[in-house]
Parts: structure tokens; C-alpha cells; sequence
């Protein structure tokens, strides 16, 4: 019986079928994903569970279009994204995708307000919508309570700071669908907690769909569905054998 993940709701956003991904390293190639299936419903909250090293970042990865599958595809929308050009992806990427990481990647030398609209700044076509776009991201700023922060350095934030402005930045395209790797794996459980209120709000709250990479069983609680990464493919919850 394949281990396929199918979305609960009829209107498909994210689809994988026969995800393979491996690594070349050295004389040994690393066969990481192995035929992941899954299908993920519209405003739907995913989470994806699985041992450390079992490819869940590596998947993440390749959903959103940042690495390229070794065979497979993904499908978004209507739109299949390996079988555009690079170019067109990382636009489509751009506009449809928001990537919230453990380790927040923001730019230091850039100020939290410069941070938030770096997404947008590949759409900017005419200096008259700059102001449109900064009021934007000072609006995602307050959302997310940092708006008295606006010209601080990442620097000068706490982590659970420097993920709210990860997170305002990963919204300022207003994304269709949120890739979320541990988002709360470096802060502390209250933190963390206020993070996930933030992100839920942000996106399953309005429609906009949620894939979530997490250890934690608790906030994977928080969501519709929970998968489990196993031998480099995706089972629901239920259907894995019990450990
Ligand atoms: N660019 C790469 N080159 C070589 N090997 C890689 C690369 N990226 C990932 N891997 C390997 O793929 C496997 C899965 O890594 P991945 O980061 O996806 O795991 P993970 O499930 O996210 O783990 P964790 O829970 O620790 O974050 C690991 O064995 C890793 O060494
Ligand atoms: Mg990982």
C-alpha cells in the first residue's frame, strides 16, 4: 500500500507526486526523499513531523521551489514548478511563496522596517509605490507588535523578535501558501508560543494555507493534519505502523 497524503479538502493548492531527492557527496549518493506523495487543501495547516535527518527541510525546500527534485514534481495551483524556467520560478516563487526559517535569515546590515520589504522590492517597478510597500510592511510590523522597531538592526532584537519580522517578512507578498521550517525550534515554549499565534493568524486565520515543520507535538496539534516523514516518504498519522 503506498503511503499517499491526500488533502482532506477538494480544492488542491500544493501537490508532490514521486518526490525524489538525493545527494552526491563524495562517492556516496544520499537517497534523502524517495517517492514523497502529498496533496494539501486550500487554507489547509499541515505539519510535518519526523526524526532529525529524515529529510523534512530537504522537502520543504523543494515544495517551495528552492531546490530542484531529482525526479517528480510539484504542482501549484494550476502552475507546475519545476517545468518552468528558473527565472519564472523564482518570480512565481516570489509572489505565491512566504518561507519562515528556524534561523530567521535576516539581513543585518539592512534595518527591520528594509527587512520586512525586501520581497517586495523584485516588484517594485516605479519609485511611486515605495510608499505604498514601506506602509505595508510597517502594517505587518504592527501586526506582529514590532512597530516601534521599525529602524532597529536584527542585531538589536531578541530571536523571538528577529522571527516576528521573519514572519512579517515572509507575509509582505501576501503568499497563497507559508512554508514554516521550526519556526519556534531556537526560542524558549513562551515564545515560541506567541510565534505560532502570530503565524496562525497571519495565515490559516485567513484562508492562506500552512506547511509546518516541527518537533513538537504540541504545536503540531495546532494543526489540521500532521504527516510523518519516514524512510523518505510522507504516511498520515494514522496510517504508520506504531513505533
Ligand atoms: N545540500 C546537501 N548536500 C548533501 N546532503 C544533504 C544536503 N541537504 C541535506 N542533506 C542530507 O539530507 C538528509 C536530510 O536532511 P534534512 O535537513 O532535510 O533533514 P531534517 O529532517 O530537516 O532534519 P532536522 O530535523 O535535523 O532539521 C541529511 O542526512 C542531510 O545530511
Ligand atoms: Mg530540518
Amino acid at each position: 500500500m503506498s503511503m499517499t497524503a491526500k488533502a482532506t479538502e477538494q480544492d488542491i493548492v500544493l501537490e508532490a507526486r514521486d518526490v525524489h531527492r538525493s545527494f552526491q557527496l563524495l562517492r556516496n549518493r544520499v537517497h534523502v526523499l524517495r517517492g514523497v506523495d502529498l496533496a494539501v487543501g486550500r487554507g489547509e495547516a499541515v505539519s510535518i513531523m519526523g526524526a532529525s535527518g529524515a529529510g523534512k527541510s530537504t522537502l520543504l525546500h523543494v515544495l517551495g521551489g528552492l531546490d530542484r527534485p531529482t525526479r517528480g514534481a510539484v504542482r501549484i495551483e494550476e502552475h507546475d514548478l519545476f517545468g518552468m524556467s528558473a527565472a519564472r520560478r523564482t518570480e512565481f516563487r516570489s509572489r505565491s511563496i512566504g518561507f519562515v526559517f528556524q534561523a530567521y535569515h535576516l539581513l543585518p546590515e539592512l534595518d527591520v522596517l528594509e527587512n520586512v520589504l525586501l520581497p517586495a522590492m523584485r516588484h517594485m517597478n516605479w519609485v511611486g509605490q515605495a510608499g505604498r510597500y514601506r506602509a505595508k510592511a510597517a502594517d505587518l510590523l504592527e501586526q506582529v507588535g514590532l512597530k516601534e522597531r521599525a529602524a532597529h538592526r536584527p542585531m538589536e532584537l531578541s530571536g523571538g523578535e528577529q522571527q516576528r519580522v521573519a514572519l512579517a517578512r515572509a507575509l509582505m507578498n501576501d503568499p497563497q501558501i507559508v512554508l514554516a521550517d521550526e519556526p519556534t525550534g531556537n526560542l524558549d515554549s513562551e515564545t515560541g508560543e506567541m510565534i505560532l499565534n502570530h503565524l496562525f493568524a497571519l495565515t490559516r486565520d485567513r484562508g492562506h494555507t500552512l506547511i509546518l515543520v516541527t518537533h513538537n507535538e504540541a504545536v503540531a496539534e495546532r494543526c489540521d493534519r500532521t504527516l510523518h516523514m519516514l524512510d523518505g516518504r510522507i504516511g498520515e498519522a494514522g496510517a504508520l505502523p506504531a513505533p
